[in-house]
């Protein structure tokens, strides 16, 4: 049995929860940034290859009480790494936490694997490299309190980062934010979807996996745990195979998303092409000014320009004016979803919002607002 613990986006630890228990985790308890949770080989690998949400997913092998450097290195030595490690693969030690003492997380991370490297090299006369973008093995540690975690990254690379999206427009969402936006706001495959201001089209293409059953780590070149130890490759591929076979053929209503940017909207193609859901989502480039509901009733979503990360506008203020004219005019009957990370703007749509969720966007604290359009 595996002790996890998966690494979410602040403020999105309770509805990881609700995801891992559905995956079939077993003792899941949400966390600060993360879910704890109990499961075999099985279990991991599925949550890596279909959680929508977490970043990464640890797997913890040692804890103990830690107050120092010394505390540290002697600590990291009582594991036996022969069992996850041979001089021969390559690691990497990432930090998080603080200790009174150990208040540097790169002087922390960099004593862990002097302790791990001298442990080879008195057992083999050999040590592994360290390889910091793609390592055979990747070791976390966290502080807490007096207290050292260590932990395995069995995700490698960032579970957000699926590997469809190589085209992203000027402030994309990562698409975990996407994915847990999309969750958040209660949104069925059997609703109509619309984002008239999509960028390379995150929300879109993440609503479109969901619909379709599409398990977002299939696009993914290889997982951390693949380069482990006691890696099991034929459960892998029946993991996959299954995935794969569970799939939809169609959509049961339409994915629209349009932006006025003719590049960004080319780049939204491209990446739905690279996850296969060209053939079922539509996009287009249009002006906010000539939308209009595609529909008598469904779900739009948005993630307008904010000023903090598109640049200081002026215009802004206008623009959220704009949006909210085109919602209550143009789409009575929806329900709408916007994500701002500015109160005042939000404002300026002179909507009354009938729910507001806290979320971040990065470090950037957003909310998301629920609009009923009569
Ligand atoms: C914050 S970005 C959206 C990012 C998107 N969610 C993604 O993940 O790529 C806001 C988008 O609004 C678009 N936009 C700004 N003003 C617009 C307008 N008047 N009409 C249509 N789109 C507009 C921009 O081109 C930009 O792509």
């Amino acid at each position: 049995m595996n002790h996890c613990f998966a690494t979410v986006a602040r403020g999105l630890e309770a509805l990881a929860t609700q995801e891992l228990e559905q995956l079939g985790a077993s003792a899941v308890k949400p966390g600060f940034c993360g879910v704890a949770f109990e499961g075999d080989r099985a279990l991991l690998y599925r949550a890596n290859l279909w959680a929508r949400l977490p970043f990464r997913i640890l797997v913890k092998l040692h804890e103990f009480p830690c107050g120092d450097a010394e505390d540290l290195y002697r600590g990291i030595q009582t594991i036996d790494w022969s069992q996850y490690l041979t001089p021969d693969q390559t690691l990497a030690v990432s930090a998080t936490g603080k200790h009174e003492q150990l208040n540097h997380t790169h002087f922390t991370a960099l004593q862990v694997k002097n302790a791990i490297v001298d442990q080879q090299q008195e057992a083999f006369g050999d040590r592994s490299n360290v390889e910091t973008q793609a390592p055979d093995v990747r070791i976390n540690v966290h502080l807490d309190q007096g207290h050292c975690t260590v932990s395995l990254d069995s995700s490698g690379d960032s579970l957000h980062r699926r590997g469809y999206r190589p085209a992203v427009g000027a402030a994309p969402l990562k698409e975990s934010l996407a994915a847990a936006l999309i969750q958040l706001s209660g949104w069925q495959p059997e609703q109509m979807f619309y984002d008239p201001l999509c960028g390379s089209g995150t929300l879109p293409l993440e609503a479109s996996l969901k619909a379709l059953n599409i398990a977002p780590g299939l696009f993914r070149d290889r997982f951390g745990f693949e380069t482990w130890l006691d890696f099991d490759p034929d459960l892998l591929e029946q993991l996959i195979q299954e995935a794969e076979a569970s799939q939809r053929e169609s959509l049961p209503a339409p994915i629209w998303g349009s932006d006025r940017s003719e590049e960004v909207i080319q780049q939204a193609i491209s990446n739905a092409q690279s996850c296969g859901v060209l053939d079922h989502i539509w996009f287009s480039s249009m002006e906010l000014s000539d939308v209009v509901a595609p529909a008598d009733s469904g779900v739009l979503f948005c993630n307008p320009p904010y000023g903090e990360r598109l640049g200081r506008d002026s215009d802004l203020g206008a623009f959220y004016k704009l949006l909210g004219d085109v919602l209550k005019h143009r789409f009575k009957g929806w329900t709408a979803f916007v994500l701002s990370g500015n109160k005042e703007l939000s404002q300026s749509i002179g909507l009354k919002s009938s729910q507001r969720t806290a979320v971040y966007n990065g470090t950037l604290p957003c909310q998301l607002m629920k609009y009923e359009l009569y």
